[in-house]
């Protein structure tokens, strides 16, 4: 049976790595799920397209080296499948109070309802994304672009049947019931809600999903790298194999963002402007002007920091506490992996002042796994203001302060500018539209948004990738659009 992890048996309708022909019990769970799936993704998934061949990638194997294989796929007929990272022998729980004991194959009795809450809420962000893209295929500015939506659209639907498979193999009725619970929810919707804010919000364009891959896929990725350490092994395995496809959610958003600002600047200079704040002048070129650019970056980034909680919490230290969601990169940390005694600063408002205090580390651990992320979300910056810079202008792209624009944690309950100047109630609603995109901005970005089909085409505002994708010419037709 080891032997053969790394490969993934298409011989099930369920395609796995799990050996679900062996476990009758749950293979019927989830081919008594699989319909309602499939209903639910032709009502929330991409609107359209749904017969035309699109050039997917589809893992066959867990081995990192080489685990996708890219065909011509109807995105309905794509292999949802089942894909756990090896089992590491002799694995151990990496932290907590139960560090160093072997890694639990089955659901700790005492942590049940902690370990099946977290898995309900990444699995619950995975459809809730689907939904929120699944009207801009219908303005994709290439078809390069449109498969990269539905590449991301697919495997986030696979995350789901991901975190589904722990739910029905792991935690019987009531595991079952969640999951018919995570296709029963809707994102945006007012009486049955997805359960994260930033996955209750529009995607109204390009710009935004981009931003939303950058930004919010991104947080994504920093909870599975810290369920990735749990001691739940089949938790962290099924997070591990996660990642490897999360990597190039993140890539659209990065290179997405990249192309964008490459396309103003060259648009720009073009024309003779020197002062990119010029929005008038700029937005007359066709382009999106990079002050825009910065305030959708505003709103993402601040959404996305709503993710990780409150700075301080009692839950985050329980979780710790109980070896199932650890650190970012736990395991390279060179402490005792347990944060008795440790401290961590926080920021926080006190007497009206944001200033930065030693919190115990155990219920400091979402503020880390948050300046984590900001760390990470800067690389990203640092490559577009290249951009900028390399084409002679002197703006630069930032990320606004952790107190601007939040609805969860120390700041929720304040105004701040992107800057982090507390400010009043008066002065935020008089200047808002200058930090976070305005009904004028949003407009504006809309006129844009007309699709471009042909193949090797490319909408005005963008500019083309680099490298296709698979290494796949200029002028590769990437979906096939059903006439
Ligand atoms: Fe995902
Ligand atoms: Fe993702």
């Amino acid at each position: 049976m080891n032997v053969n992890i790394m490969n993934v048996d298409y011989s099930t309708k369920i395609p796995n790595n799990v050996n679900l022909s062996a476990d009758r019990q749950v293979l019927k769970a989830l081919e008594g799920w699989h319909p309602g799936y499939i209903d639910w993704w032709q009502d929330m998934g991409p609107d359209g397209f749904q017969q035309s061949l699109v050039y997917l990638r589809t893992a066959y194997s867990v081995d990192p080296r080489g685990w996708a294989k890219f065909d011509y796929v109807r995105m309905p007929d794509y292999r949802w499948g089942i894909l756990l990272a090896p089992q590491e022998e002799n694995r151990v729980v990496p932290f907590g109070e139960h560090y160093g004991e072997p890694a639990w194959q089955e659901v700790p009795g005492e942590h049940r309802a902690l370990l099946r809450r977290l898995i309900v809420i990444q699995g619950d962000t995975e459809p809730a994304s689907v939904e929120q893209q699944r009207h801009l295929g219908k303005t994709a500015p290439s078809l390069y672009d449109m498969r990269n939506l539905f590449q991301v659209n697919v495997e986030e639907g696979r995350h789901l049947w991901a975190m589904v498979y722990l739910l029905q193999k792991y935690f019987g009725r009531d595991g079952r019931e969640e999951a018919d619970e995570l296709l029963r929810r809707r994102s945006g919707d007012a009486d049955s809600p997805r359960m994260l804010g930033a996955f209750n919000e529009k995607t109204p364009d390009w710009l935004s999903f981009f931003m939303f891959t950058y930004f919010t896929d991104r947080d994504g990725k920093m909870q599975l790298h810290s369920l990735a350490q749990s001691g739940f092994d089949p938790l962290s395995r099924t997070c591990r194999f996660m990642l490897t496809e999360e990597a190039h959610h993140m890539f659209v958003g990065e290179t997405g963002i990249s192309r964008v600002v490459q396309r103003t600047c060259e648009a720009m200079k073009a024309a003779g402007i020197d002062d990119p704040a010029d929005v008038n002048r700029v937005r007359a070129l066709g382009v999106i002007d990079l002050p825009t650019i910065q305030k959708k970056l505003n709103l993402h980034y601040s959404l996305s920091l709503d993710l990780f909680g409150s700075e301080v919490s009692t839950n985050a230290a329980n979780a710790f506490n109980a070896g199932i969601k650890g650190r970012y990169h736990e395991s390279q940390i060179n402490d005792d992996h347990r944060l008795q005694n440790d401290t961590y600063p926080v920021l926080k408002l006190v007497g009206g002042e944001i200033v930065r205090v030693d919190e115990p580390a155990l219920t400091a651990l979402n503020m880390r796994l948050r300046d984590d992320y900001t760390q990470d979300c800067v690389k990203g910056i640092l490559r577009w203001n290249k951009v900028i810079s390399t084409a002679g202008y002197d703006y630069r792209l930032k990320l606004p302060h952790v107190a601007f624009h939040r609805a969860i944690g120390e700041f929720k309950d304040v105004r701040a500018t992107p800057d982090g100047v507390l400010i009043d109630d008066a002065t935020w609603s008089r200047r808002k539209d200058e930090w976070l995109p305005s009904r004028g901005d949003g407009d504006f970005i809309a006129s844009l948004m007309k699709p471009v089909t042909e193949i090797g085409g490319f909408a005005p505002w963008i500019s083309p990738p680099k490298v296709g994708i698979d290494n796949k010419p200029g002028d590769f037709e990437y979906v096939k659009i059903e006439t």
